[in-house]
């Protein structure tokens, strides 16, 4: 029997999610491989929560790569690879040839970066290739009316980039995109914390520490937490309690370029659209999105209500898939 599958694909900076048409989101992975060196071209041995498992528990010849750093493909080889693997997990069941894959590049991708993602996924033995563009997928997995007459904004925050979007009539009105987003947060508060307190810690506890205690806006019931890294004066172990406080002073710069760039997104909208926008608020989704009182303080400064969307991970690859079943 011959039948074509569609698949839907988010492959993020931070995560990866494969939607199946008919069957709904059925990968959930961390964007990583682990890559033995020993060998030319070095080999892929796990990709996704498999291989961050692997991360400093396996011998030095296997590392850890993300692939894609601030929103596009930095290793090709290792993104084709990844996505392989995944595209074969989600199509077992039919014929591989006729594989269709709809994946989402950010809006303000480079046609060369474009090319880099339609030859990724080609190279994983997808045979057709489309793309289309975050923030449109991010506002149809959100539930918004896109096609309607009418503007609604689109905030979607993941590792790499901020996607800022105006869209009305099923299209992209405006829109602004940041390469400063979660991995940014986190580099500001490794920087925060080797210059406060010299103390080196790496990227993963930076994560740890945005989510546990992080914040954009002050919460109820913020309080601090231990942080252990290395003594950047004596290179021993040590450990440091760092308060709510002053991550959030820590975040201050990177969320300012977030906070522009809904600004300059406001000013480029038409006037009736920006009215839409006063009443239908914002809409956040992505893994930012979930960054403590991040909502409150786009409403402080917008002035403009501002929701966070249900399943905030799931919203692009949901809206790929949205647009598979509309299309085909
Ligand atoms: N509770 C939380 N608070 C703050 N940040 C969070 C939380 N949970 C996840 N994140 C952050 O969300 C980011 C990942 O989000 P997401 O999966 O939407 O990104 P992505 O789609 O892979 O990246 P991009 O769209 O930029 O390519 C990471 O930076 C992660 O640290
Ligand atoms: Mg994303």
């Amino acid at each position: 029997m011959l039948f074509s599958q569609d698949i839907g694909i988010d492959l993020g900076t931070a995560n990866t999610l494969v939607f199946v048409k008919g069957k709904g989101i059925i990968i959930r992975e961390p964007s990583v491989v682990a890559v033995d060196q020993r060998y030319n071209p070095v080999r892929v041995v796990a990709v996704g929560s498999q291989a961050k498992e692997m991360i400093g528990r396996t011998p030095g010849s296997i590392g850890a790569v993300r692939p894609l750093r601030n929103g596009v493909i930095a290793d090709f080889d290792a993104t084709a690879e990844m996505l392989r693997k995944f595209i074969r997990k989600a199509v077992t069941a039919s014929p591989f040839s006729k594989t269709r894959v709809m994946i989402c590049v950010p809006s303000g991708v480079t046609e060369v970066e474009r090319r880099a993602v339609n030859d990724a996924a080609k190279s994983a033995g997808a045979r057709y290739v489309s793309l289309i563009e975050q923030p449109m997928a991010a506002a149809l997995g959100a539930g918004l009316p896109v096609d309607a007459p009418r503007g609604s904004m689109i905030v979607d925050i993941g590792g790499g980039t901020a996607e800022v979007a105006v869209v009305a009539l099923g299209d992209i009105v405006t829109s602004r995109s940041v390469k400063v987003a979660g991995d940014s947060y986190d580099e500001a508060i490794i920087n925060y914390i080797r210059k406060k307190h010299s103390l080196l810690i790496g990227e993963r506890t930076a994560e740890d520490i945005k989510i546990q205690i992080g914040s954009a806006f002050p919460y109820e019931g913020e309080g601090a937490m231990s942080v252990k890294g290395r003594n950047l004066v004596d290179g021993l172990p040590k450990d440091v309690e760092v308060s709510a406080e002053e991550i959030r002073n820590a975040l201050k710069g990177s969320l300012s370029h977030l906070l522009d760039a809904i600004r300059t997104t406001l000013e480029n909208t038409p006037p009736e659209l920006s009215a839409d926008i006063i009443d239908g608020g914002i809409t956040l989704t992505g893994g930012g999105a979930m960054l403590r009182g991040l909502d409150k303080l786009i409403e402080k400064e917008m002035k403009i209500p501002v929701t966070i969307s249900d399943n905030p991970l799931d919203c692009v690859v949901e809206g790929t898939g949205i647009c598979l079943e509309k299309h085909h």
